[in-house]
């Protein structure tokens, strides 16, 4: 296909208005049939309707006149799906401009968990006692509710909707979906069947709608509005899971709803909202509307059985759905390449929010090491592409829904906020929101509406346009002249000496930065402007400034480079490290790793300044900007020598000195926390986490000792260790006892359990093991989806190709089962896509570059999966440059440093 090709389109000369849908799913068939009549507006004569399908059979049709004195039905053909999904309705004679009502009968195949990926109408299944049990469900984003019913399958085409649903009487199954039920009828449409119809919904996307035929109980809770009038939300879960886990999911949505309520001024629009937790979920959360959709693991949690950090995902994932209630259904994107006025809002606001509703969690603090580093990775590759990016096939509508979307997306929006200042971004959104409440907007709409609201002082378009249609992100070099600081910029890369072509972005790679700063002598932050045209930025200062911080709190989406500066950083972070705060202390981190690994600085100043701050580090956020940072490093070390000696070990040394200080006083009792996870000690949960994790991943033998015992005790005399630290207790404990029985009773107890944060968590447990045959034969019975549920597999390879064990057995049975995969999951499927990169982010070699290669020239087709092989190919490529460049350089600074200084500090 050529890039121009955009016959996968619609034509917009004919928009549906209602459509009126009966749905029969036959949940032990595993089939459905339907019918819809959608009142369509034709606005020019014409002899062809255009819409979607895919996998559906249709039986018959029927166009008649609709609104005219006397309608009438016109002679209709109607053809087959084209490789795009669209098919044509032909009329006989041209139809002139006015509404008709399309009638069309269809049946379909449920998709099956098993068969086929977790999209459209599908079915779920849970064991309950001796029984399956089977829930029919959808999951419609961005392409799929074409795969249910005939539609106008476009985010641009909104309709309303008014829906029919027929469950079984049994087992008290009941259907929901975006609406309240209006009406049910018993033993119709026969006998022990039961037809329930739902309001008329406002007018939507299809990618929104939902259905769900299941069995599930519910919890329910008041949620208040503007006006204080009030609507029902409830979570729903199979009977399996507990009161106690829906009853926090219900809190915490009602929180979130009533934040976003006040905060935008708009009620939410709905008469109830439902959150469900389903067992098989392609991916974590779907926003449909009045009926949001959840992986069981991302909704249902509880204090006694899952852990803090379980708790923060939980609570951002509610938050970012409901979030999407206005960013998104309420206002809603013209086309998929704006994704990011969804998902970088919902992801930028499940912070915002979840920081407000549960203010002790901190959640904005974990923002740039959560979400901005994730996507700076991403961004400094050659093969990222700009937030709003041109759809050039349909496959990539899917695969839109990355990093850049949501991360970065999210980094930009969190920049905007701060530049333009709350009251007065928030006034703007509000004005946003109402101005295209039920229609869709592009991202220069959301700009005209901020250039309103601040005036002439800022161009908004113009600033916003550098950050969101060029790929890439800037770093700040800082150069001190007497009493200025000299500022220019030019495009961060992972790999500094990568070449690229200035032009392919009309905007050359440059940048219109909001430069903020504070110094020795002024702690309050100073905002001024580095325009992408402007050569340099100047700073003055008086003579008694020593250093200054750029990029405060790391607000900003970009990277700074103090150059000879950075001897004033190790004086200052050896002495006085908590002059600055917190996210400026994680930042310089991220900065000065990210800066190294690119070349752009020696990893000399890089590890002293790290050691000087680290052993005297207790706050989790930089500890979890180092841990990440420090493991990539020990992983590639480790990886390169994966067949020779241990050329980790001086990075190994040194990695364990430096959390030997915090490791000592963390110590393994989380008996002592106070509420909302500070022990009394002062030392929070978190942090607790991040560095016993850490010593465990950098093999500190007490650490490792220590796990081993409460793994055994846990095995042995069922002692169940604290939910915070269960996740390392089983992986590490596995890894550090490594035994085949003791891995066949952990086999059984994730067979058994119910607990979906708990299944996660020994799932990961088991891919710990050191022997390949039993990871080998791991995979294998995790192939079988009554072992792993489909949803789970990617995860479960991802974690086994972990461990440095599992790695090259992942690859190899990814490439020799690719077609397995390929058929299980369909190209399409985004996470099929983000595979690719996950398994082989730590090859740092020659034939494994090759045989990369060799297995995409294989398989050629990549669907969704085409940016995540370039991304592959990228990391792996610059692994291999890093290790031949750095490796050397962090042993010489081991050898002439660490061990030099390290000593004179122990004396
Ligand atoms: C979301 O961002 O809320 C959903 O993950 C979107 C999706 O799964 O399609
Ligand atoms: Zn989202």
């Amino acid at each position: 296909m050529t890039d121009s090709d955009e016959s996968y389109r619609l034509p917009e000369q004919v928009k549906p208005i209602l459509y009126d849908l009966f749905l029969h799913p036959k949940l032990k068939e595993g089939t459905f049939s339907g019918k819809v009549t959608i009142l369509i507006d034709v606005v020019e004569d014409r002899n062809t309707i255009a819409l979607h399908q895919k996998g559906l059979n249709i039986t018959s049709g029927t166009l008649i006149t609709h609104g005219l004195e006397q309608d009438y039905e016109i002679t209709i053909s109607i053809g087959p799906p084209t490789k795009y999904d669209i098919f044509a309705i032909s009329t006989e004679n041209i139809i002139k401009p006015g509404l008709y009502q399309l009638s069309l009968e269809f049946d379909g195949k449920l998709n099956r968990d098993d068969q086929k990926d977790l999209i459209g109408f599908y079915s779920s299944k849970y064991q309950y006692y001796e029984e399956i049990r089977y829930i029919a469900t959808t999951k419609f984003e961005p392409t799929y509710a074409r795969l249910a019913f005939p539609c106008f399958d476009e985010p641009n085409f909104k309709a309303e909707f008014s829906v029919k649903l027929v469950c079984p009487m049994e087992n008290s199954y009941h259907s929901l979906s975006n609406m309240n039920i209006i009406k049910t009828e018993k033993n119709k449409p026969e006998e022990n069947l039961m037809t329930t119809t739902f309001a008329k919904t406002v007018p939507m996307s299809t990618y929104l709608a939902c259905f769900i035929i299941n069995d599930m109980v519910s919890s329910k809770m008041m949620a208040k509005g503007l006006n204080g009038q009030e609507f029902p939300v409830s979570v729903y879960s199979t009977k399996l899971q507990t009161k106690e886990k829906r009853q926090f999911a219900l809190h915490m949505g009602v929180k979130a709803i009533e934040y976003y309520i006040k905060l935008f001024k708009i009620d939410y629009p709905l008469p109830k909202l439902d959150l469900v937790a389903i067992p098989d979920f392609v991916s974590g959360a779907m926003e449909n509307w009045g009926l949001v959709t959840f992986r069981e693991a991302k909704l249902l949690y509880d204090d006694r059985n899952n852990s803090i950090i379980d708790k923060r995902t939980v609570v951002e994932v509610i938050c970012h759905e409901l979030a999407h209630m206005w960013f998104g259904n309420l206002v809603t994107l013209a086309w998929w390449n704006d994704l990011w006025l969804n998902e970088g809002f919902a992801t930028f606001m499940s912070f915002k929010s979840a920081n407000e509703i549960l203010p002790n969690q901190k959640h904005m603090e974990q923002f740039s090491v959560n979400v901005m580093h994730k996507a700076f990775i991403i961004d400094a590759k050659l093969s990222s592409h700009p937030i709003i990016h041109n759809v050039k096939n349909p496959d990539e509508i899917t695969s839109f829904f990355d990093e850049i979307s949501y991360k970065k997306g999210a980094s930009v929006i969190r920049m905007m906020e701060h530049f333009i200042g709350p009251d007065v971004f928030y006034n703007a959104i509000s004005i946003y929101l109402n101005k295209y409440a039920y229609l869709n907007a592009e991202s220069a709409d959301l700009f005209h509406i901020l250039q309103d609201a601040v005036g002439s002082k800022l161009n908004i378009t113009a600033i916003m346009d550098t950050w969101t249609r060029q790929e890439g992100f800037p770093v700040i070099n800082v150069r001190k002249s007497e009493n200025t600081y000299v500022l220019t910029q030019k495009r961060f890369l992972e790999d500094s000496k990568a070449r690229y072509d200035p032009s392919k972005s009309i905007y050359e790679y440059r940048w219109t930065i909001p430069i903020t700063y504070i110094t020795n002598r002024n702690e309050t932050p100073t905002l001024i402007w580095f325009d992408k045209d402007a050569d340099e930025v100047v700073i003055k200062v008086d003579e008694r400034t020593k250093w200054i911080k750029l990029n405060v709190n790391q607000v900003g989406y970009y990277r700074v480079n103090y150059g000879e500066e950075w001897e004033t950083y190790k004086e200052l972070l050896r002495h006085h490290p908590t002059r600055l705060s917190i996210a400026d202390r994680a930042n310089l981190l991220d900065d000065l790793f990210s800066l190294a690994a690119a070349d752009e600085i020696s990893y000399f100043p890089v590890l002293t300044i790290s050691f000087y701050m680290l052993i005297q580090e207790y706050h989790a956020v930089p500890w979890a900007v180092a841990s990440s940072k420090m493991k990539t490093i020990y992983t590639l070390l480790n990886s390169a020598t994966a067949f020779g000696p241990h050329a980790g070990s001086y990075f190994q040394i040194f990695s364990q000195r430096i959390v030997d200080n915090i490791f000592k006083d963390v110590g393994w009792n989380f008996d002592d926390s106070m509420e909302d996870d500070v022990s009394l000690t002062g030392i929070d949960s978190t942090v607790r986490v991040t560095i016993l994790e850490f010593a465990c991943a950098v093999e500190k033998r007490e650490c490792l000792k220590q796990a081993g015992r409460i793994f055994m005790n846990w095995l042995t005399l069922n002692k169940m260790p604290h939910p915070n630290i269960r996740e390392l207790i089983y992986y590490y404990g596995m890894r550090y006892i490594s035994d085949e029985d003791n891995w066949r009773v952990m086999y059984e107890y994730f067979k058994d359990e119910t607990d979906p944060l708990e299944k996660n968590k020994i799932m990961k447990g088991l891919a710990g093991i050191k022997s390949t045959k039993i990871l080998d034969n791991y995979i294998k019975l995790a192939t079988n989806e009554t072992v792993v549920r489909s949803q789970d597999f990617f995860q479960c390879l991802i974690n086994i190709s972990e461990n440095p064990d599992g790695t090259l057995l992942v690859w190899d049975w990814v490439r020799n089962n690719w077609e397995f995969l390929q058929n299980r999951y369909s190209l399409n499927n985004r996470y099929l896509g983000q595979l690719i990169p996950a398994i082989t982010k730590s090859f740092t070699t020659k034939t494994k570059l090759e045989e990369m290669n060799a297995f995409f020239a294989k398989y050629p087709d990549a669907g969704a999966g085409a940016d995540n092989r370039k991304k592959a190919l990228e990391t792996v490529t610059r692994n291999i440059k890093w290790v031949e460049d750095m490796a050397p350089i962090i042993k010489d600074w081991f050898n002439e440093w660490f061990l030099k200084e390290d000593k004179s500090f122990n004396e």
